[in-house]
């Protein structure tokens, strides 16, 4: 048997579609952002693709680069006077920072109703209290990808491996929401197979390439890979990929020097599996998705509409 493949690009278009038709009918331009700091390469491309979608979908945006050797100070500066531009609609600063600078206190200092990426203490509480709120992007685009695909959440067993405040924890709350039973594991479970083979619903977010192996996959389970990982090594792919997949993915090896893998085995995940996020192509379309979605979310909220 093979995994339905669950594609995560309908469904992010879907939504752009719905938040462009949106900002066409709010008659402002909502204005997005984004703070990156240093030189990461991954960073750099999440954040052009950011600003990029941002502007395609009629938004002002707006890319605040800094130098490695910023100080704390003058990056508070930055959110505070972010904070108070009336043109500024959301505000997110990328993720991870360097080692010198205290995240917390910066992704404390955004006005909650401009933090589009939910990580304000303010905001991970009105989720946890079922409140309205702003909600992370990545787990709110993994329920899109449920819900539009016709999967059923509620009384379902959802087990989420990891338990980042991105990903893991606010996935807990999401899919509690939706009345699933939730069960979160992370690298002091004990016997992680015997828990994840319950899952109806198998999340993976822990950051290790290929993690999530057949023995974790419960027959016919929806897998939830969430994870974006570079593989290099051209030895390990024969273990990742299926012998449709290899070539292409040795190629990608060669040109680029990487393949992008997520937490799961996709070779394993596809023989097990009932449904399957691909990496990539899956949930990582939808993160960018859910920021827009944020964005006039946080537009309308602050103007009271
Ligand atoms: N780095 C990796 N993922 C994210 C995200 O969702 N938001 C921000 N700000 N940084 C990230």
């Amino acid at each position: 048997m093979s995994a339905k493949i669950l594609s995560g690009k309908e469904i992010a278009q879907a939504i752009k579609d719905d938040v462009a038709a949106e900002v066409g009918k709010i008659g402002f331009r909502p204005g997005l952002a984004v703070v990156r700091v240093g030189e990461d390469p991954a960073s750099a491309v999440y954040v052009g693709s950011k600003v990029r979608t941002t502007e395609e979908l009629g938004m002002y945006s707006e890319h605040l680069h800094f130098a490695d050797d910023v100080t704390q100070q003058e990056l508070l500066g930055v959110v505070s006077s972010l904070n108070s531009r009336d043109d500024i609609d959301g505000i997110l600063v990328q993720l991870p920072l360097p080692k010198h600078i205290d995240e917390r206190e910066i992704l404390e200092a955004i006005l909650p109703e401009k933090d589009v990426d939910g990580f304000h203490p303010m905001n991970v509480g009105r989720l946890s209290q079922g409140q309205k709120a702003l909600v992370p992007c990545t787990p709110a685009g993994v329920i899109e990808i449920l819900k539009r695909s016709g999967i059923d959440i509620a009384g379902k067993h959802a087990v989420i491996v990891g338990r980042s405040n991105i990903v893991g924890k606010p996935m807990a709350m999401l899919l509690l929401q939706e009345n699933a039973t939730v069960t979160i594991c992370h690298s002091r479970t004990v016997d992680l197979p015997s828990i994840t083979r319950q899952a109806d619903i198998l999340v993976a977010a822990i950051g290790r390439a290929g993690f999530i192996r057949g023995e974790h996959i419960r027959e016919d389970a929806v897998v939830i890979d969430v994870g974006i990982n570079n593989v290099s090594d051209v030895s390990l792919a024969p273990e990742l990929f299926s012998e449709e997949d290899l070539p292409k993915r040795l190629a990608a090896i060669e040109k680029r020097g990487f393949t992008l893998v997520g937490d799961v085995n996709p070779k394993e995940a596809m023989e097990k599996a009932g449904a399957f996020t691909p990496v990539p192509g899956g949930v990582g379309l939808l993160t960018v998705a859910m920021l827009m979605k944020n964005t006039v979310e946080a537009a309308k909220m602050r103007r009271g509409i």
